[in-house]
């Protein structure tokens, strides 16, 4: 057996499993340990705090918050928070927010919010008689998880719907109980998981005490008990609009301008390659809110990209139409957010976020993310179809370069200066900067 493998890993202490990783895998035992402490929170009780928000725990990564401010959005204004570490994407955001705080901002309504889980399960028997016996002890699924939605029930949530699926077509005696959910403003894994986990006992237990069924038949299976994190009814739309005269940009005239952008959104619609990069660039907007604000940004992502692909082929998420003058720029995501229980009462930025936001609702905060998304995408394909991207990419690249090549302040501000009018490639940015230096390469300025 290799000596990489442990057993009793997460038994050993912090110091234990940084010891044994250490050892293992670093290069340098002692620089890399060192690294791990100095990314160690100063107050221990902030760092208990993140080592218990999951198993394993041996250092932070931290990721950069940032703000991207003058959001209009419903007529209120917001500065949005953002986590993420792709440069220009903050910058992209604040541009498009100021671009549409002066013409009119953005416009959000939340379509719907329902949410659902599944009862996978095998039965061995006639349909229709399972299908009349589950609608006759319906009640009883809603009894028997009464003390787990109580509390949601008074928050106006619970249980919506119980349907019992046929998908035997499909596979093979294989049928679903699905269930609908409102949460309010709580994401819900726990709650729709727990109920649902209780659903299948119901079913058991009241399958079992019947004689309506074989013993054959008594004998179903619960293949798993889960939640969807496809939310097609847990909808918002975002918009903006104004007259096509006021999108003249970056030196194109308006209807130039509008027409490329229409023809580009055409495009992401009717090809999956690019679709792919529209809606990737809208998820920048997105999960750099979505993770400021604690919530799970990979449910959100496999939610919006299954919800791109709902026709039968991936499209892009966003949409817009030019009708008696007036330009209209829209997308309608799926995004279960919360604004309470997780990590939004437990991190303290986290928290700092939603403070930021007014603490919003979680239908607030869908319109506040879908508005996210439309921003970013604006910006992108703005640029796209205007100046290119990389002008302003690489402008934000050439500090990554910069703190790479571990240039002084001074000298960030003097090479700013000197790529002000030029997009600033790799090859380039070395070499002015080895010029600034007076020396010939890059391996000169490491001596
Ligand atoms: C880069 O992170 C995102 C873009 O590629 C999005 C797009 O092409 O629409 C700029």
């Amino acid at each position: 057996m290799s000596d990489k493998f442990i057993k009793g890993f997460s038994k050993l202490s912090k110091e234990g499993k940084i010891e044994w990783v250490a050892e293992h895998y670093f290069n340098n035992a002692d620089e890399g340990k060192a690294l791990l402490e100095k990314y160690w929170h100063p107050d221990a009780k902030t760092q208990k705090l993140h080592d218990e928000f999951i198993e394993n725990t041996i250092t932070n990564f931290y990721l950069p918050f940032g703000v991207a401010p003058n959001f209009k959005i419903n007529d209120e204004v917001y500065a949005l928070p953002m986590a993420i570490e792709e440069s220009s994407v903050v910058a992209a955001a604040a541009k498009s927010a100021s671009f549409w705080y002066e013409r009119g901002g953005f416009k959000t309504e939340v379509v719907s919010t329902k949410k659902v889980g599944h009862v996978h399960f095998v039965y061995y028997g006639d349909y229709n008689k399972l299908w009349e016996f589950f609608n006759d002890i319906k009640a009883r699924f809603y009894e028997d998880t009464a003390h787990i939605t109580a509390n949601m029930r008074k928050r106006g949530g619970g249980i919506l719907d119980l349907m019992l699926i046929d998908k035997n077509f499909e596979e093979p005696n294989y049928y679903q109980i699905k269930a609908t959910f409102e949460t309010v403003d709580s994401m819900g894994a726990n709650f729709i998981n727990t109920c649902l986990e209780e659903f299948a006992q119901t079913l058991q237990r009241e399958i079992a005490a019947s004689n309506l069924f074989t013993e054959e038949e008594k004998n179903i299976q619960i293949i798993m008990c889960i939640l969807s994190n496809y939310t097609p009814e847990c909808l918002v739309r975002a918009e903006v609009s104004c007259p096509v005269e006021f999108l003249a940009t970056d030196g194109v005239s308006a209807e130039e301008f509008v027409q490329k952008f229409e023809r580009a959104v055409h495009v992401a619609r009717i090809e999956p390659y690019r679709a792919t990069t529209h809606n990737k660039g809208i998820m920048n907007g997105i999960d750099a809110v979505v993770i400021a604000t604690g919530n799970d940004f990979r449910a959100i992502e496999s939610a919006c990209h299954t919800y791109a692909a709902r026709s039968g082929q991936y499209r892009s998420l966003t949409d817009c139409s030019v009708k008696d003058g007036i330009f209209r720029f829209w997308i309608e995501v799926p995004l279960a957010l919360g604004t309470v229980g997780g990590l939004t009462s437990l991190h303290p930025v986290v928290k700092l976020a939603h403070e930021m936001l007014g603490n919003p609702s979680a239908k607030e905060l869908m319109g506040i993310v879908a508005v996210s998304g439309l921003a970013q995408n604006f910006g992108a394909l703005r640029a796209l179809v205007t100046t290119g991207i990389q002008r302003g990419h690489m402008k934000m690249h050439l500090l990554n370069v910069l703190n790479q090549l571990e240039a002084t302040d001074d000298e960030k501000k003097q090479m700013v200066a000197h790529f002000k009018d030029k997009v600033p490639h790799y090859n380039e940015i070395v070499t002015a900067f080895c010029n600034l230096r007076g020396v010939a390469s890059v391996e000169d300025l490491k001596k």
